[in-house]
């Protein structure tokens, strides 16, 4: 079968429809979606009935799941589930001075989702149980389409430098004790291929992102500016997908080549529960491309 796909932006992104991932699907229609998911970056399947079993058995057919920063559901229980939310796991509404709620403000730069571990992630698969009637909606700009846009002069630049990402770095913007001393520990800063292959289609693209924080080998001025450089000519307001999220939305994206960003909400005012699975990467980016 060919999927029914309909694309979302010039550079990236198709919704597929026709698919019910809660039924489970064979390994054929699954390489299709692998193939449009190496092809558009970012996939939108609405109208998903997903537990967290089903998005879990989906997703590990990308990959093995990062267990690497789980979090604990009320019974203690290790999950790779990811909750991106204002709700507890009580299902009780925290207020939007809650640490853990101001901890997710640092989901609204832009960014790629474990680009600050040793093997960043490939994907990452994000479920809406409960969406605000306003605001809370996610964007996506497309760095392969940002590197097919340098000069040649910048490419050639570019192509063999390395990034170093860190988290305490990133979350340092929100404000200066977002990390603990114990947190910090576990996420030390990590080297990334600035420019990466797609090792299915050979598209190269850049990878920064707010955890981008200098270039190996160079003063912090001129890091700050080339990765500054490279992110604004990616996030320009032509070049975003803005995805409006309903109810049983499932959002894929390939985090290899993706920057994603949240958009604020009123979190005194309104529930937002998202699932998040993240499949691990092939391997360090210095290795594995
Ligand atoms: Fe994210």
């Amino acid at each position: 079968m060919a999927l029914e796909l309909t694309e979302l932006h010039d550079d990236f992104g198709a919704e597929i429809a026709g698919i019910d991932l809660a039924n489970g699907i064979g390994d054929a229609l699954f390489e299709e979606i692998e193939l449009a998911f190496n092809c558009y970056s970012v996939l939108v399947l609405r109208g998903q009935t997903l537990d967290d079993d089903s998005q879990i058995e989906f997703s590990r057919r990308f990959g093995p799941l990062e267990i690497a920063t789980p979090t604990y559901a009320n019974t203690g229980e290790v999950t790779p589930i990811g909750r991106v939310s204002n709700v507890d796991a009580d299902g009780n509404k925290l207020p939007a001075d809650h640490t853990r709620v101001k901890y997710l403000t640092g989901n609204l730069m832009w960014h790629s989702d474990s680009s600050f571990k040793e093997t960043p992630a490939l994907a990452s698969l994000l479920s809406a149980r409960e969406v605000p009637p306003e605001g809370g909606d996610t964007e996506f700009v497309s760095q392969r389409a940002a590197y097919a846009r340098l000069p040649d002069n910048l490419k050639a630049k570019i192509d063999d430098l390395v990034v170093i990402h860190d988290f305490v770095f990133s979350r340092g913007k929100i404000s200066e004790d977002a990390v603990t001393p114990e947190h910090e520990k576990l996420v030390p800063p990590v080297e990334q291929r600035l420019v990466r292959t797609n090792p299915m289609t050979g598209e190269k693209n850049y990878f920064v992102g707010s955890h981008a924080h200098l270039i190996a080998g160079w003063p912090e001025a001129e890091s700050r500016a080339l990765i500054e450089d490279l992110i604004q000519r990616a996030v320009r307001p032509e070049d975003i997908y803005l995805h409006r999220w309903q109810p049983g939305d499932l959002v894929i994206w390939d985090n290899r080549c993706v920057l994603h960003r949240g958009r604020p909400f009123d979190a005194d005012k309104y529930r937002r529960v998202l699932h998040r699975t993240t499949v691990a990467g092939a391997g360090p980016s210095l290795v594995a491309g």
